[in-house]
């Protein structure tokens, strides 16, 4: 389906998209651009990549297309470099997990006759870097797509066939809702993530070997802590808008909460919980 693919950020989800599509034959030629060297390596001697760029320039000036997997703070200004050196016709879509900022500042950016596409595949692990990345992290998963009145329609359907190939099953959606609906669902939980690991290490400098426990729950509800802080810092800031709403629904309900507990309301707290068990059972089920 691709004669070249130019892969910008060949970590986690660049490195997983290149060998996804390798696996199945839908891409011949593929060029990795990295700021970190040692991964830019790395990902040559994994062979997730045919040949290394040494510049922007240089790394997508034959690509059919391109695949940006940087930081979302990173991505308008990686299309604003690679811009005067696009081919004619070349596609460029990204993987970044904000949409509404990341695809207002990349479409205006476009040369002519080259299209941007925003994409953002619902899958992932705490892992970084290239090492981490796997053919099958896409399998089964949705890729949210996110084209607006300036999307050629010719290059939607070709990042939509790719991603179906690397096995996503790919929905549309506005870049707004999907900035509100990934705030809800996995911005808002990995905040509550970092800051319950605070809030615990702070108790462990009263409390010693408070960590030494750390088993079942704790570790389970903080994996996503793990992931990485430069990724995170930029979706808490290009998401800032729909996250801070969803701050304030949550403070509301675990103020609510705490009020509760406090005043020794079994009757409440049950009730409270047996609704979000039944309503997490049925996410689970589905
Ligand atoms: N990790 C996830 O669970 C997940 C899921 C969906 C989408 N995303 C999105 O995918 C993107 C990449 O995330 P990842 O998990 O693959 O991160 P990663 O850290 O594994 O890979 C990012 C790579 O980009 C490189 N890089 C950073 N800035 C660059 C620049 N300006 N030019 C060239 N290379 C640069 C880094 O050196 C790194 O190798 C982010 O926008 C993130 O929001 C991540």
């Amino acid at each position: 389906m691709v004669k070249t693919l130019a892969v910008i950020g060949i970590g986690l989800i660049g490195g997983s998209f290149a060998r996804a599509l390798r696996a199945v034959g839908s891409v011949e030629h593929i060029i990795g651009i990295d700021t970190d060297p040692v991964n830019l390596a790395q990902a040559l001697a994994l062979k997730v990549i045919d040949q290394s760029a040494a510049s922007l320039a240089e790394g997508v000036a034959q690509a059919d297309l391109v695949f940006i997997a940087v930081p979302v703070h990173s991505i308008s200004t990686v299309v604003a470099a690679i811009a005067p050196f696009l081919k004619p016709g070349a596609v460029v879509t990204d993987g970044g997990s904000v949409k509404d900022e990341v695809v207002k500042a990349c479409e205006p950016l476009m040369p002519a006759g080259t299209s941007f596409v925003g994409g953002h595949p619902i899958a992932g692990t705490e892992h970084s870097g290239v090492a981490a990345s796997f053919a099958e992290l896409f399998t089964d998963r949705r890729c949210i797509l996110t084209p607006t009145s300036a999307t050629d329609s010719g290059a939607l359907k070709l990042v939509s066939d790719l991603w179906g190939a690397a096995g996503s099953r790919v929905e549309y959606m506005d870049t707004l809702s999907h900035d509100r609906v990934f705030a809800a669902v996995s911005h808002l939980p990995h905040m509550v993530a970092f800051s319950l690991v605070h809030a615990v290490n702070r108790s462990a400098e009263e409390e010693e070997n408070i960590l030494a426990f750390s088993a079942g729950g704790f570790r389970d509800f903080t994996r996503i802590a793990s992931s990485d802080p430069v990724m995170w810092r930029d979706i808490a800031l290009m998401n800032r808008s729909a996250l801070l709403d969803m701050f304030d629904r949550y403070t509301l309900e675990f103020t609510a909460l705490r009020e509760r507990v406090a005043a020794g309301d079994a009757e409440w707290l049950e009730e409270f919980f047996t609704t979000s068990k039944r309503l997490r059972d049925s996410i689970a089920t589905r």
